[in-house]
């Protein structure tokens, strides 16, 4: 088994866990690009009333519902894990416009007709990122816009890699066993370099540092569009 696919075997243990604990979660009233509440949210995709838009890596589908709910976009919503889709199935699977695929990220946009808007909340680096960014720039219209949002620093202040390569990191689980994760927690200008050779222009890098002083967890938003 290679990386990629332990690492979605501990995201499905973390759904099994929260499937298991009953874990209730608020709905989503904007997108939260980090971990915490601060930094900008839903408007840095433009206006997407009507719009074919996709979730990639949508775990507990809240910022999918999100979008489908209260902007009455057209939300396909993938996730690979069996136990993270079903939370989202059991929880938001009755709204209109919103349609959740049990599927492996890649192989979704593959197959998928093409989005005008395509987004990755904290997700990307779970992926290869040359493979990851090439499929979401195929399947984007022409002008069409892509964010995502990645682990820049973690909380115990280990800093990015300028290589493209995984390393390990614990997924932590409230009352169970800790989980190993692979992720790719690349520097911003990789992250751009491999952006604009997929074919994507990036427009914006955006710092989102945690909002409480003793915790160094840091992210960067990126806002890109198809050129
Ligand atoms: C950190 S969670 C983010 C969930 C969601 N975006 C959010 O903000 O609540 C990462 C999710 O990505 C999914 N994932 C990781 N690699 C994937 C892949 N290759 N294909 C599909 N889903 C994947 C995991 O199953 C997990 O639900």
């Amino acid at each position: 088994m290679n990386a990629e696919q332990l690492t979605q075997q501990a995201w499905d243990a973390y759904g099994r866990h929260h499937l298991r604990a009953g874990t209730e979660l608020p709905d989503a009233d904007r997108i939260r690009w980090a971990l915490s509440n601060v930094g900008p949210g839903t408007e840095v995709l433009g206006p997407v009333t009507g719009k074919r838009v996709l979730d990639l890596g949508s775990g507990t589908g809240r910022h999918a519902a999100h979008l489908a709910r209260d902007h009455g976009a057209l939300v396909d919503a993938v996730d690979g894990s069996p136990s993270q889709h079903q939370r989202a199935v059991s929880a938001y699977g009755h709204l209109p416009g919103l349609r959740f695929h049990l599927a492996d990220a890649l192989e979704h946009l593959d197959s998928a007709e093409s989005y005008d808007v395509i987004y990755a909340v904290n997700n990307l680096p779970f992926m290869p990122p040359r493979e990851a960014l090439t499929a979401v720039a195929d399947a984007l219209h022409p002008g069409g816009l892509f964010a995502f949002s990645v682990l820049h620093t973690t909380s115990d202040q280990r800093a990015p890699s300028t290589s493209v390569t995984a390393r390990p990191e614990t997924l932590r689980l409230r009352g169970g066993e800790d989980l190993t994760v692979h992720m790719y927690v690349l520097t911003p200008q990789l992250w751009e370099d491999l952006a604009v050779e997929a074919g994507l222009r990036v427009d914006q890098v955006i710092t989102i540092d945690s909002p409480d002083d003793s915790n160094h967890a840091s992210y960067r938003l990126l806002v890109t569009h198809r050129s």
